[in-house]
């Protein structure tokens, strides 16, 4: 399989009305007719996503949910089926978020429920794994996101269908980013883990300034920018360091 071009994909959180999110959406879509060497992805809150789809029509940049109830359909107060993802025009859903794992008490076996979810809508899945601080300090960083991967990544995974984010915990949102040798080893065990082809990002404390060098590590195949995001100048600056 040749090798895939990065994703780059903004995770908005819960971030935006209708006012900004049209026009970061209608921003990044007019950078994204500049020539530019990654895939793009923007994942608005549920409540953008038409509004977002639409100013993103035919720029070229994917939209993508960021979680899904793993039944497509019911009685499911509050929550977002992937089926309707897809009906809103997603091609992608995040799942297994650590501010959902850690946040909401969500285990590796509602995370693959999501992601098998995510395929029986034919979308593609962002499975999210990543390690606390205390277990990066025991030395269990690698065995804590393996069996991570094992207990969130359903049965029939294929490069096609399956993204793996890697972000670690203490990295989200706090300015804090692991040494590349501990992204280039962590990206490498996961790479032993999941189909040839698949690609894995990097997310946590993403900016345009640690872009480059993340970006062009081993086995990095892009990354999930979450505060960077919301600025369609450090968005767009994150994926012009894809090189
Ligand atoms: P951050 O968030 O870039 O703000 O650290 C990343 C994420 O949570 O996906």
């Amino acid at each position: 399989m040749p090798d895939r071009i990065p994703l780059v994909a903004g995770n908005w959180k819960m971030n935006g009305l209708r006012a900004d999110g049209i026009a970061l959406a209608r921003d990044i879509a007019a950078r994204a007719a500049a020539p530019h060497r990654c895939d793009l992805l923007v994942c608005p809150p549920a409540t953008l996503l038409a509004a977002v789809g639409a100013a993103l029509a035919g720029s070229g940049v994917a939209l993508g949910g960021q979680d899904c109830h793993a039944a497509p359909s019911g009685a499911f107060t509050g929550s977002t089926s992937a089926e309707m993802l897809k009906d809103a025009g997603c091609s992608h859903v995040i799942v297994g978020h650590s501010e959902r794992r850690h946040g909401l008490g969500e285990s590796d076996s509602d995370v693959r429920a999501k992601a098998s979810a995510a395929w029986r809508a034919g979308l593609i899945a962002i499975v999210c794994v990543g390690e606390m601080q205390a277990e990066r300090e025991a030395g269990r960083a690698v065995a804590v996101v393996s069996s991570q991967l094992a207990g969130s990544v359903p049965e029939g995974a294929t490069a096609d269908r399956l993204v793996v984010a890697y972000e670690p915990v203490w990295a989200i949102g706090t300015g804090l980013t692991p040494t590349t040798a501990d992204i280039v080893e962590m990206h490498a065990a996961i790479r032993g883990r999941i189909p040839a082809g698949a690609r894995i990002l990097y997310g946590g404390s993403v900016n345009p300034r640690n872009a480059a060098e993340i970006l062009a590590l081993p086995e990095v195949g892009g990354a999930l920018v979450g505060g960077a995001s919301l600025k369609a100048e450090d968005f767009w600056a994150i994926a012009a360091a894809c090189g």
